[in-house]
């Protein structure tokens, strides 16, 4: 399992402007909010997040920032990658109305658990944030499994003109809900927390990491948590205790870089 696992491209897709979406062939059982460490031969190896979960077919979706992500944008259909994982503990469906709030790349890391939901059914509200229209993606894909979807942009380009936050502020002092799941920019995520005061909040977390599977520390936050192994998804109880949570997060050669 910890050595990558060399597969083949089945299929790429452009989502939004500089997001594409690459499904490959892995079968075997990933659980929503897991993730993989994909090798980009010559170039680098970077974890992401499953986007796309079929019995043999996996997917991730991702946004080009950098010289690996660049690399994975540019591979087509045949191209070959490796693959490690899955990894990390994903989300825990809980209770019966779940709100789920993804920001920006986020949005396709929730994805599969707002399927895994409605397949469960549960009642879901689902909002996606993303800061203009053409950084949207998923939006059919969601509205098809007939969940309440709400868009929001920062500058009022579709939907709801403001952070997903301010939003979903309105939603949790209307309604009841069980449960928040997220995925998105820290801080959204940490304001999210603030919000909503009951027990059952999970947040998706980005580190930089270099193993994936709990061994160099990379990825440590809090005291002594492992983002790759006891997250990426942490509840409550784990945020309370992390005290960088919303605040900063460290490069590859551990500095601290303010969020
Ligand atoms: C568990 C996990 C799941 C992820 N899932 C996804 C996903 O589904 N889709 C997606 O688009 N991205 C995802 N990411 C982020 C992705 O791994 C990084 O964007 C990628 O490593 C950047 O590599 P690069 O060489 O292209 O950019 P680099 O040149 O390495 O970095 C470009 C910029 O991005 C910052 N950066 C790099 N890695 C991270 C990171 N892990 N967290 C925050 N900032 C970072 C750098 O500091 C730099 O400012 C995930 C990260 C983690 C830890
Ligand atoms: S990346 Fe090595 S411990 Fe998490």
């Amino acid at each position: 399992m910890n050595f990558p696992k060399i597969t083949t491209i089945t299929e790429t897709k452009n989502e939004a402007k500089n997001t594409k979406t690459i499904k490959f062939n892995f079968p075997g059982k990933i659980d929503p909010g897991q993730f993989f460490m994909i090798w980009i031969p010559n170039v680098d190896e970077i974890p992401m997040s499953v986007s796309f979960i079929d019995e043999k077919i996996k997917g991730v979706t991702f946004r080009k920032i950098g010289d690996a992500t660049n690399a994975l944008f540019n591979l087509k259909k045949g191209d070959k990658i490796g693959i490690r994982g899955p990894y990390g503990k994903g989300f825990k469906l809980n209770g019966k109305n779940i709100l789920f709030v993804g920001g920006g790349t986020g949005i396709s890391t929730i994805t599969p658990a707002i399927e895994e939901a409605i397949k469960n059914k549960f009642s879901s509200n689902v909002i996606l944030g993303v800061k203009t229209k053409n950084e949207l993606f998923f939006e059919e894909r969601i509205k098809k499994l007939g969940t309440n979807l709400f868009i929001c942009t920062d500058d009022g380009s579709k939907g709801y003109k403001g952070f997903a936050t301010k939003l979903a502020e309105e939603f949790i002092n209307k309604n009841y809900y069980n449960s928040v799941i997220t995925c998105g920019p820290e801080i959204m995520m940490k304001k999210l927390f603030d919000i909503f005061k009951r027990n059952d909040f999970q947040a998706s977390l980005e580190r930089y990491m270099k193993c994936g599977f709990g061994l160099c520390g990379q990825c440590c936050v809090g005291e002594g948590l492992r983002v790759c192994k006891e997250g990426p998804v942490f509840n409550r109880a784990k945020l309370k205790k992390i005290k960088d949570f919303g605040i900063y997060k460290r490069d590859a050669s551990g500095r601290k870089i303010k969020l």
